[in-house]
């Protein structure tokens, strides 16, 4: 079997050119993917995608024959202007806001449609290009900034395998409808084997939504387009447990560390990029509010706030960023003091090992998104704690929270409701928690990252060897 993966990102950011830097690319579709392609240990792959920020032409030869000899990627060049109208524009501005549900947010420009065309073109020809497709081939792409490629790869190559995995929510479809594009995103997609989502009630909101605008229906799932089958299904995405439940003397070291360094006071961490879909400014309303109510509190807990930089050419992420580091100013100026700062805030990405020391060092840890495709961090946290410690309050509306139970289950909309679980949280008696933590680590154990990638590909062998029969 050889894998292309297809992903707006590569999983190296280019920080420098001279020398060549490369960091790794944030998110958790690179972290999800990165972790199948090793742990199902393929040998035989390749990954196409953009390198992550802006890059002068005249670099790209050197970038290109690195990336290529020493991590199997092939950067894809987008010129300056079309990358703006691409990224911020029709992918950050349109499509991600609509399709978490927030419609307001979003905008329709038609200039950025067709950059969106123009750059989906681009991967098109970095497939052909570079790859050689033949019947071993699993072409497998993914996210919301590549849904009309399937199309285009399909009428390339009629019988290639094409997988499609959608990793943000697809919104119900009265909110779907209202993108002037639809049409075209559908057919676009239905160029797949298989389309797959990280929850029953994406899938379910894809179906209705192709009934609604192309009138097409399905049973099961499975659906014939252009005298193809095409399955759409739910696949949860899991995570690596044992990078996370790792033994390590160095993390150990980290997590006393950041426990001494904060005096032993109780520990509440949260980890996200920067966006308004991960429901941040919330949070800390529901701290300022416990904090109001519980003066025992006072003096006794520390919020770490890890914020990793995100789509920084966006108005309302650079909003967001102000609006948040106000809040903090003020919760801090209002009730810190010379031996107490109650929100220590950090603007970066933590290497991973850091972050299992933060996961591992937390009494609680808050996750509470406004709506999320999966959230691998609450995953992450989960399988991190050997120690059957710690308590994950969880948004209601982040796809995790579907298979994380018994999780203290929040609506992230009411500040009271956060606040209170806060509060039972830190309250908790440590036998309930490990009880939480135990179920909870189990069910992760049974559908990790590898079963999630297994059980993809194994769908689209099965839908493409079906197409025999409607010929
Ligand atoms: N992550 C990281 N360093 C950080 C914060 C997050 O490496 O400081 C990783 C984290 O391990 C996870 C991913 O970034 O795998 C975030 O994925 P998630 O699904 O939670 O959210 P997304 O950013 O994709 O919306
Ligand atoms: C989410 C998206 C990914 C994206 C990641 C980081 O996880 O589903 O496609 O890569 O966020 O966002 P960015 O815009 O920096 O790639």
């Amino acid at each position: 079997m050889k894998l292309v993966i297809i992903a707006n990102r590569i999983p190296l950011t280019i920080r420098g050119t001279d020398p060549l830097i490369f960091v790794r690319s944030p998110g958790g579709l690179v972290s999800g993917i990165d972790a199948f392609i090793k742990k199902a240990n393929i040998s035989d792959w390749v990954w196409i995608g953009w390198v992550g920020s802006r890059v002068k032409k005249r670099d790209l030869e050197k970038i290109r024959s690195t990336l290529i000899q020493e991590s199997n990627c092939i950067p894809i060049y987008i010129p300056e202007k079309l990358l703006d109208k691409f990224y911020n524009g029709f992918s950050n501005k349109t499509l991600w806001p609509l399709f978490h549900n927030m419609p307001d947010l979003a905008t329709y420009k038609q200039d950025e449609w067709q950059s969106y065309q123009e750059v989906n073109k681009l991967f098109f020809r970095a497939l052909i290009d570079n790859v050689e497709v033949d019947k071993d081939t699993y072409i497998w792409i993914h996210d919301y900034h590549l849904m009309l490629l399937p199309s285009m790869v399909r009428e390339f190559y009629p019988d290639a395998k094409i997988g499609f995995f959608l990793h943000i929510p697809f919104p119900p479809p009265e909110t779907f409808a209202q993108l002037p594009w639809k049409r075209e995103t559908l057919e676009g997609l239905l160029g797949a084997d298989v389309i797959g989502f990280h929850t029953y009630e994406y899938t379910t909101n894809f179906l209705r939504s192709l009934s609604r605008v192309l009138g097409i229906e399905h049973s099961m799932g499975e659906l014939v387009y252009n005298s193809r089958i095409i399955k759409a299904d739910t696949f949860p995405m899991g995570i690596d447990v044992d990078k996370f439940n790792v033994k390590d003397d160095e993390i150990e070291e980290q997590v006393l560390s950041i426990k001494q360094v904060l005096h032993y006071k109780k520990i509440i961490f949260s980890v996200d990029r920067l966006d308004y879909t991960k429901g941040i400014y919330n949070r800390l309303l529901a701290y300022e509010d416990l904090l109001k109510r519980r003066e025992d509190f006072r003096n006794n807990v520390v919020l770490i706030l890890n914020i990793v930089p995100s789509r920084e050419g966006v108005e309302h992420y650079q909003r967001m960023k102000r609006q948040i580091e106000e809040k903090i100013a003020e919760i801090n100026g209002y009730f810190g003091s010379v031996e107490w700062v109650p929100i220590l805030y950090h603007y970066k990405s933590l290497p991973v090992n850091e972050l299992i020391a933060h996961y591992r060092a937390c009494d609680v840890i808050l996750i509470t998104p406004i709506k999320d495709g999966m959230n691998l961090v609450a995953k992450e946290f989960v399988a991190s704690r050997q120690d059957l410690k710690g308590v994950l309050i969880l948004s209601e509306f982040a796809g995790a929270a579907k298979e994380l139970g018994e999780a203290l289950i929040v609506n992230p909309n009411s500040i009271e409701e956060l606040s209170k679980a806060i509060e039972a949280a830190l309250d908790m008696p440590e036998d309930e928690q490990s009880f939480r933590l135990k179920a909870m680590q189990e069910r992760l154990r049974r559908y990790d990252i590898l079963r999630w990638g297994n059980d993809f590909i194994s769908s689209v062998k099965e839908i493409s060897s079906k197409r025999e029969i409607l010929k």
